[in-house]
């Protein structure tokens, strides 16, 4: 629908942004994540480790737990509870038993703990475009930089999205290079009906506070259905301890202490129980959002992959500048004023960092890129074209689980609004 020049005006001057009533005055609710059920169990824990004079503590009885529910989760496997998501990644890697100063092919849009772990492992991130459209690279991007000096391939699942990990497999395996799922992002996420994480050699999963399932204040874990790999994790993410190895062998590779315990392990197994519903319940609030929004000519719902479940860690929007009198920032701003919670850009892409653009891991050295025994080009760039296209038009909605019919209705009623007011002109 075209606006005429007046209705614009006034629609303009009526927007929270420019000092008119916001749509939502008060702020959208919290995720009420941890409740009753966690403070029990924790509670439980303290009340055993009082009576028994023994202070829990990590690898026991709460965190073996844990471990088998997440795997049993993810529908049979191995999982190793560590400490965070940034070294669910190292430890992955580090069980691949990666040769140093080989190419570790990684998504451009992640969390630099995403991507930190390769050259803390004396490998070089390669870094690997956005497909066109969205946040997700795709195995057209990974496919055109494959060489003799890939060792393994980390592919995040963003914003809970599936990517065409199918795609990759099939890429990887040609090359018999092997793939780490990143997902941080994506607990409970699908693609063709399996669950992300369970197609990649291993997948390393975040559990800090912000994600869908948390084990506390921070935390992660590596899965695997592999138990080789899952040994190799073992001894990553514990000194080496010989994890799988006989009777009397000791610490067999130099590693760091990247344990979870039992504390935070106990908060995971209560979550993990509310995961599915958490999971569901997102994707029918963005099924009633979609309803709404699909009537906006301001806002594009970007298309997502066939046999895509996502899980929504958040929700990706394209902004319509075409149809618009402002860009996208502008739209996201006067989202915001009226009380939307939105970030209006995703342009997370840590080789833009300065840690990246100064090769600060070890010291000053520029390490690993200037070892004189890695064989590619050290200077070389990946501008990304495609990811600052994406981010550049896109923007997240932190639509949640404990969104109710309120939430949804002052979503749409801000969409609108802010469309009213930005609508192109008739005359
Ligand atoms: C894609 C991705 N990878 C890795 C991480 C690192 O996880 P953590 O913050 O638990 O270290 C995050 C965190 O948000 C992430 O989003």
């Amino acid at each position: 629908m075209q606006a005429t020049a007046a209705q614009n005006r006034k629609a303009v001057a009526e927007l929270a942004v420019n000092g008119g009533p916001k749509v939502r005055p008060d702020p959208f609710p919290g995720r009420h994540m941890l409740g009753v059920e966690e403070k029990a169990a924790v509670a439980a824990l303290f009340d055993a480790a009082i009576a028994s004079g023994n202070a829990f503590g990590y690898n026991g009885a709460a965190e073996e737990a844990y471990c088998q529910a997440f795997a049993a989760f993810m529908g049979g496997g191995y999982a190793d509870a560590v400490n965070s998501g940034s070294n669910a990644v190292y430890v992955a890697l580090r069980a691949l038993e990666l040769e140093p100063f080989t190419e570790v092919i990684v998504s451009a849009i992640t969390d630099p703990g995403g991507m930190m772990p390769i050259p803390l492992l004396n490998c070089i991130p390669v870094v690997a475009d956005a497909a066109p459209g969205g946040y997700n690279t795709d195995p057209d991007q990974i496919a055109a930089l494959i060489s003799p000096l890939t060792s393994a391939i980390v592919v995040a699942h963003i914003g809970g999205e599936p990517v065409d990990i199918e795609g990759i497999m099939a890429l990887a395996k040609k090359h018999d290079i092997p793939v780490v799922e990143d997902c941080a992002q994506a607990h409970g996420a699908r693609l063709n009906g399996r669950l992300l994480g369970t197609f990649g050699d291993l997948a390393a999963f975040s559990t800090m506070f912000g994600k869908h399932h948390c084990t506390g204040g921070q935390g992660g874990v590596v899965f695997t259905r592999s138990e080789a790999l899952y040994r190799k994790a073992r001894q990553a993410s514990d000194r080496g301890k010989p994890f799988g190895l006989p009777q009397g062998s000791t610490n067999c590779i130099a590693s760091l202490n990247m344990n979870l315990n039992d504390l935070a392990a106990t908060i995971g197994k209560i979550q993990l129980e509310k995961l599915p519903g958490l999971v569901e319940r997102r994707r029918a609030l963005v099924a009633r959002l979609t309803a709404g929004l699909k009537e906006l000519s301001s806002i594009r719902i970007p298309a997502l992959l066939p046999g895509a479940e996502p899980s929504y860690w958040f929700w990706r929007l394209e902004v319509n500048e075409d149809a618009l009198t402002c860009d996208k920032a502008a739209f996201c701003r006067a989202l915001a004023a009226e009380g939307v919670p939105v970030n209006p850009s995703y342009r997370a892409m840590p080789h833009e960092y300065d840690w990246y653009v100064n090769r600060r891991v070890f010291g000053t050295s520029g390490l690993p890129w200037s070892a004189p025994q890695y064989k590619g080009d050290p200077n070389r760039e990946f501008p990304c074209p495609n990811a600052i296209a994406a981010t550049g038009v896109q923007f997240n909605l932190g639509v949640h689980e404990s969104w109710g019919k309120r939430e949804v209705e002052d979503a749409l009623t801000a969409f609108r609004k802010v469309e009213k007011a930005y609508l192109k002109m008739e005359d």
